[in-house]
């Protein structure tokens, strides 16, 4: 579907890179001639031979579909031996210095490749050896949280910090679809493949965007094809009983199967490529299986049995937990419930389920382990949650470039160092073992899920609210694509694609200066906010800013257990719940260690008095106020750099960060002066350096 226009899309974008340099674009359509069949080409009838009267000066750049043309010979000498198949997205580069060649096996690739050509740069031109460029994950997803009407407590984007809905406004599509246009634009540049337009809790609106509202759907696909970008949709497990009248929405009843059967036929009339549905169920009050004495296995299978004929899928959320936990219940531990819900259905849900797990256990905080989920289901396909949007982690208000976070995430090895990554786990290339003993297994996994992330992307001029947060969209798409890339890398990618060279003065300062302030501010956010990996301390509710307690007697399960000797939880199996042991080995005997857990997390695994000694030497009091002093330094540091670029960068774009800047020192100091003051009043051990407490 959409080929066609993919390759139009590829020759615009190259017409219009060249036009701007005084070049010429030379289309040979597929319509030409073939002048000699194919020997050897793959299967879907003869080859073209690009005419050998084609001027091939010195500089030429050829893109080729390898089964619509024939290569010239200077390409076919160049590509000798690299005959190997490239997929449906992947290409392959080779320049002679001279020429440059841009291979793929299908529309896609070259689009893919093409965009590569553009981060080259200058560089795109020179004498390579063959590269062959594939996306390690298939699936390369962001979640829209955006609602179709403005919700009374969400408003038009939950958690979005970029503006409103580029998708939709006030109830009702909002029409401009060149913004639209633009943004598939943009997820192609960084990778992205699909996008789920709105949601993930379906409110009224937007569970009619399955039935009534579906030609806005429609279009929306139509516009973000040419670019390679599949929709989805998120959907209620209600929907039979909401949209349809049945008295319920029961899995395993016949009605109910026939009208999500039915609502599918007509997705795929209107939209032949639609990707599936994602689907919150039993979730923080979003309808589910639970109410029918169903599992999420049920529940799943029945959506994905009728998308199944039309390729679709489902990708099943694993955010499952007792939001309405008593405070005093110390059994409960949320960190637990997912891999407790899901863990014994592994097995049961069709090939075409993804069953989409939060990296963490809890909930996108500055700093979890990864969730043992991931290590626990090799017969289901496993897609990997992030959040670009800042909900936890300074809402675009901050710099927080996230690539460092997603790196080490994707690059965690659950089974220890020599054993698959959680990239792996995605990708499906994991081999697959039993984690709770740790014992090596053979079985390949099923085809993986893939890396999805909540997006953070609004109708914001600067498309994300804080200028600077444009670079975590982009290290999510490199990162989907290749897990293994260098953070720093690609937030240098970004900075050369986003930031044209000074002309003046010294050229490489805006770069060096975007690194200076980006880099570390991962850590930086990490240090002024909650500590070693204890997670929350927020305001309830917006998540903004700091509320050390403002959890600690609510339902939801997020708990610091501070007092007068220490803080943490203890999810030990010794003394605690128990979650260390839903890791595999060697993991759960380091985080059940009191002393081999890592520092960082140390508050996540272990209740700890303050005058527990880290790994790094220093005690937790100690930890904590240093840090927090160090986290607002920092800032200040990142205010001081951004300055110089005054004069430097487009004003309206300094204005923005420099306002967002100022901000962000704002809250540290109000983090740094509420989680001391409170360790200070709790544990009445000062500070070793005497700096002020309040
Ligand atoms: C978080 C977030 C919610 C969201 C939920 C989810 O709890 O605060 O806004 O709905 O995650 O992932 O479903």
């Amino acid at each position: 579907h959409g080929t066609g226009l993919l390759v139009d899309t590829v020759v615009d974008e190259v017409a219009g890179a060249c036009g701007r340099y005084g070049g010429t674009v030379r289309r040979v359509p597929a319509d030409v001639p073939a002048t000699a069949p194919s020997p050897v080409g793959p299967a879907g009838g003869p080859r073209r031979h690009v005419p050998a009267t084609a001027p091939s000066p010195p500089g030429d750049l050829l893109l080729a579909l390898r089964d619509a043309a024939a290569l010239p010979a200077w390409a076919r000498r160049l590509t000798a031996g690299a005959d190997g198949p490239l997929g449906d997205e992947g290409f392959l580069l080779a320049g002679s210095g001279d020429r440059t060649l841009l291979l793929a096996d299908a529309p896609a690739g070259l689009l893919y490749g093409l965009f590569h050509l553009v981060r080259l740069g200058r560089a795109a031109f020179d004498a390579r050896p063959v590269e062959c460029h594939r996306p390690a994950l298939a699936r390369r997803m962001l979640d829209h949280w955006d609602n179709v009407d403005v919700h009374p407590v969400t408003g038009q984007v939950e958690r979005g910090y970029a503006g409103g809905s580029i998708f939709w406004r006030d109830g009702a599509a909002r029409g401009d679809l060149a913004r639209v246009r633009e943004y598939g634009r943009l997820l192609a540049a960084c990778g992205v493949n699909a996008v789920a337009v709105n949601n993930v809790n379906v409110h009224a609106s937007g569970a009619r965007l399955l039935t009534e509202r579906l030609g806005d759907v429609a279009a929306i696909a139509d516009t973000l094809r040419p670019y390679g970008v599949r929709v989805h949709l998120s959907v209620t497990f209600a929907a039979p009983v909401v949209l349809g009248g049945l008295p319920n929405a029961d899995p395993l009843d016949a009605a109910v199967r026939a009208w999500w059967a039915a609502a599918a036929r007509r997705v795929y009339d209107r939209i032949p490529d639609f990707g599936g549905y994602v689907v919150k169920a039993d979730s923080e009050g979003q309808p589910g299986p639970f109410t029918y004495g169903r599992d999420h296995a049920d529940g799943a299978n029945l959506l994905a049995a009728t998308l199944a004929p039309f390729g679709g899928v489902v990708h099943w959320r694993a955010f499952v937990y007792d939001h309405r936990q008593d405070w005093r219940d110390r059994s409960t531990d949320r960190a637990r419930a997912a891999f407790d819900h899901f863990t014994p259905l592994d097995g049961r849900f069709r090939d075409n389920v993804i069953l989409q797990v939060k990296h963490g256990p809890m909930d996108f905080q500055v700093r979890e382990p990864v969730s043992p989920v991931l290590a626990a289901m090799p017969a289901t396909r496993l897609a990997v949650e992030v959040q670009v949007t800042q909900e936890y982690t300074g809402q675009q208000r901050h710099v927080c470039y996230l690539g460092p976070w997603w790196s080490e995430i994707l690059g965690f090895a659950p089974w220890g160092p020599q054993g698959p990554t959680v990239a792996d786990v995605a990708a499906g290339t994991a081999s697959t073992r039993d984690p709770r003993s740790g014992a090596g297994g053979g079985r390949s996994a099923t085809a993986g899920g893939g890396l999805v992330g909540v997006s953070n992307v609004g109708d914001d001029p600067f498309w994300t609210g804080h200028p600077l947060a444009q670079a975590n969209l982009y290290a999510f798409g490199r990162l989907a694509w290749d897990p293994g890339l260098d953070p720093v890398a690609v937030l240098d990618e970004w900075i050369r694609l986003t930031f044209p060279p000074a002309t003046t003065g010294d050229p490489g300062l805006v770069r060096r200066t975007l690194h200076a302030v980006l880099d570390g501010s991962w850590w930086t956010y990490e240090r002024y906010t909650a500590p070693l990996g204890v997670g929350f301390m927020v305001r309830p509710g917006h998540h903004y800013g700091p509320d050390v307690d403002g959890y600690e007697y609510t339902p939801w399960g997020t708990y610091h257990f501070a007092d007068r000797d220490g803080v943490g939880v203890d999810r030990t199996r010794a003394t605690g719940t128990g979650f260390t042991g839903q890791y595999p080995r060697p993991w759960s005997e380091r985080y059940e260690d009191l002393h081999g857990c890592p520092d960082e997390l140390l508050l996540f695994f272990h209740h700890v008095p303050y005058g527990h000694v880290l790994r790094s030497g220093r005690t937790v009091i100690q930890h904590i106020y240093d840090t927090h002093f160090a986290g607002v330094e920092q800032v200040e540091a990142m205010r001081g750099q951004w300055r110089r670029l005054a004069g430097l960068v487009d004003p309206a774009l300094y204005a923005r960060v420099s306002e967002r800047l100022d901000e962000q020192r704002r809250c540290a100091a109000e983090w740094r002066d509420q989680v001391n003051s409170y360790f200070l009043r709790k544990s009445g051990v000062p500070d070793e350096h005497g700096r002020r407490i309040w």
